[in-house]
C-alpha cells in the first residue's frame, strides 16, 4: 500500500550550546539522513524486501528479527539516532495487563519494567490493552518494543519522558489518553513523588533527550499527541500513524524559553492521518 509520506527535518542552530547532546552540523545530519534514504531506495526492487525506508529496511528484511530485537536500536535516523533505549540490557516481558500501582508496581507489569535503572528491552507476551492509573514514568535505557504482538496504552494517562535519556518506544498504539495527577507517583526503584494535574498527552518528552519513537499509532488524546519541551533534544518521531486528534506535536511550548532554542528534532516518514487539527508540527 502506498502511503502518503510526510518528511520534515528540523535543525534549529542555536547561538549558545548549554547541552551536550547537541549536534554542532545538523546540516550533516540531514545529510546522512537523506544519504540512507537514497542507498535504501537503490536496494527496492523485485524480489527485494527493501521497501525505500532506511529504518524499516534495517530490521524487517531480517527473518530472525524476534531473536535479535535490540537490533532496532541500530536503525534510527537523525537527531534521535543515538538513542540506544535498553541495547545493551536485558529483555524483560510484560505479562500483566491489569493491576497499576503507581507507587509500588508489581513484577510483570510495564510500569515496574520502565522505572528500573538498569536498561531493559522491553517486550509483551501476548496482545493486551493497558489502562493505566497514572502517568507512566519512564526511567532512561528503556525500550518499549510491541512488536509481535497488539499493544493498546489506552484510556488513562499515558508516556511521560523527563529529564531521562535513551528511550525508544516502538510499535505501539497509544490512545485516549487522560490527565493523571495530584498523586505518587514511581519514577525509580528509590524514588517516587507526587505529580500535579499531567496535560494528558500521548507522549509528553519534558527533557528528555535521545529519544525515538517510531511505527507508533497514536490517537484522540487529552492535549498533544507528542510534546517536546523544556530543554528536549536529539529526538527523531518516524513512521507513525496519527489521527483524530486536535494538537498533534508540539515543539517547545514558549519562545522566551532559552535552552529549546537547542532544539534537535527529525521528523520523518510520519502518517498525518484522518480527523487531525492543528500542530503538524508547531
Ligand atoms: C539523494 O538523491 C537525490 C536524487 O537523486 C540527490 O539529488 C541527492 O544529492 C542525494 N543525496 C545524498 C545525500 O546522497
Amino acid at each position: 500500500m502506498a502511503m502518503p509520506i510526510f518528511l520534515l527535518l528540523l535543525g534549529f542552530l542555536a547561538p549558545i550550546s548549554t547541552l551536550s547532546s547537541m549536534v554542532q552540523d545538523p546540516k550533516l545530519v540531514v545529510q546522512h539522513v537523506h544519504r540512507s534514504i537514497n542507498e535504501s531506495r537503490r536496494n527496492m526492487g523485485f524480489l527485494s524486501c527493501g521497501t525505500g525506508n532506511p529504518i524499516d529496511d534495517c530490521w524487517r528484511c531480517d527473518k530472525g528479527w524476534e531473536k535479535n530485537r535490540q537490533r532496532l536500536a541500530d536503525c534510527a535516523i537523525g537527531f534521535g539516532k543515538h538513542a540506544i533505549g535498553g541495547r545493551d540490557g536485558k529483555i524483560y516481558v510484560v505479562t500483566d495487563s491489569k493491576n497499576d500501582d503507581p507507587v509500588n508496581p508489581k513484577p510483570g507489569t510495564l510500569r515496574y519494567g520502565v522505572i528500573q535503572n538498569e536498561p531493559l528491552w522491553i517486550i509483551f507476551a501476548h496482545d493486551m490493552t493497558i489502562k493505566l492509573k497514572e502517568e507512566l514514568m519512564m526511567n532512561s535505557f528503556k525500550t518499549i518494543d510491541g512488536r509481535g504482538a497488539d499493544v493498546h496504552i489506552a484510556g488513562g494517562p499515558c508516556i511521560t519522558i523527563q529529564y531521562v535519556t535513551n528511550i525508544i518506544i516502538h510499535g505501539v498504539n497509544i490512545h485516549d489518553c487522560k490527565q493523571g495527577g495530584n498523586a505518587d507517583v514511581r519514577d525509580s526503584p528509590d524514588h517516587y513523588g507526587w505529580r500535579t494535574i499531567s496535560d494528558g498527552d500521548g507522549i509528553s518528552i519534558f527533557g528528555g533527550s535521545h529519544v525515538w519513537v517510531d511505527h507508533c499509532s497514536l490517537a484522540n488524546c487529552h492535549d498533544g499527541l507528542i510534546d517536546a519541551i523544556h530543554g528536549s533534544t536529539a529526538i527523531t518521531i518516524s513512521n507513525n500513524y496519527m489521527t483524530r486528534h486536535d494538537k498533534v506535536m508540539l515543539l517547545g511550548h514558549s519562545d522566551s524559553l532559552i535552552q529549546d532554542k537547542n532544539m534537535q528534532v527529525t521528523i520523518a516518514f510520519n502518517h498525518f492521518g484522518e480527523g487531525l487539527v492543528q500542530r503538524m508540527p508547531r
